[in-house]
């Protein structure tokens, strides 16, 4: 019998009954999910349903009103700079668009190596080879990373945040919309490279998307979130086949396709509108 490592048995993430008031306003209710190592998790649900705001709360950009996250056996909780850090160099955050986090004077090079200062220090050669390394596992070229952010395409920038977050080395990617805003063909590529990423590190994701499609091809569990609150959890495949929730099966009725039925969506809405 092998041993297996309690790291690897143990989730990496636990979120338990998060909520986020804003005013008397609900934004999310008593989410709770877990997050095993190497393991991907889908965040659905149509706007306003409190994807972003359960997502940014993972990363520490906003405060819970109440619950938990525990993070590698540790539960997150302080907003100091060390806080912050540490949870950081556990956990990274990925937005539909990364053009606004990236220093528009620094070049792609030197915005990957910026954080890697911080939690990983080492030599400027080591750093440099670390760069070099990074930018070739996420597909860009050594010209790219002399580039200026504005001089990339969408695509590239994401590969580009995607090396800059990897860096540090977290056991956790949040992707909030990822691949939202770049064309079909760069979304299946940046797809396939978080596919591969994931078998080669061992890293996990929470992929928050409204995009079905996209959920599908990309987790292998998921919650659905309505109002901010969970209303339908299990596999994506199970989910995606056989939706439990009036919710989840308007969702997979309102995605345009050649035998789109829109009678059928009509009746999910008023199925829904009964529950
Ligand atoms: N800072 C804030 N102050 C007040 N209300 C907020 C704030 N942030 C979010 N909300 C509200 O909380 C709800 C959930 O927002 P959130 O951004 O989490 O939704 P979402 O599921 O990510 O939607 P989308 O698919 O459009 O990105 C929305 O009604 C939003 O208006
Ligand atoms: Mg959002």
């Amino acid at each position: 019998m092998t041993a297996t490592s309690p790291d690897l048995i143990r989730p990496v993430l636990t979120v338990t009954s998060l909520t986020k008031k804003f005013g008397d306003f609900i934004a999310v209710d008593d989410v709770s999910f877990d997050l095993m190592p190497g393991a991907s998790l889908g965040i659905v649900g149509e706007s306003g349903s409190g994807k972003t705001t359960t997502a940014r709360i993972l990363a520490g950009l906003e405060r819970p009103t109440s619950g938990t996250v525990t993070l590698a056996g540790e539960v997150v909780e302080g907003h100091s700079r060390g806080d912050r850090l540490r949870r950081a160099r556990q956990l990274q955050m990925i937005f539909q668009d990364p053009y606004g986090s990236f220093d528009p004077r620094l070049t792609i090079a030197q915005a990957i190596a910026e954080p890697m200062k911080l939690h990983a220090p080492g030599s400027t050669r080591e750093q440099r080879a670390r760069v070099n390394e990074l930018l070739d596992q996420v597909g860009l070229s050594s010209r790219a990373g002399e580039s200026l952010p504005r001089d990339l395409s969408g695509g590239q920038r994401q590969r580009a945040a995607i090396a800059r977050a990897l860096g540090i080395a977290p056991r956790v990617l949040v992707l909030d919309e990822a691949v939202a805003a770049l064309d079909v063909s760069i979304q299946a590529q940046i797809l396939t490279l978080l596919d591969r990423l994931r078998r080669d590190t061992g890293i996990a994701y929470v992929f928050v998307s409204h995009d079905l499609a996209v959920v599908r091809h990309i987790t292998d569990t998921a919650i659905v979130m309505r109002h901010g609150r969970v209303v339908e959890r299990g596999e994506t495949e199970q989910i995606l086949r056989s939706p439990q929730h009036p919710y989840t099966r308007l969702l997979l009725h309102s995605i345009p396709s050649p035998d789109w039925d829109l009678e059928q969506v009509a009746r999910d809405r008023r199925a829904l509108d009964r529950h």
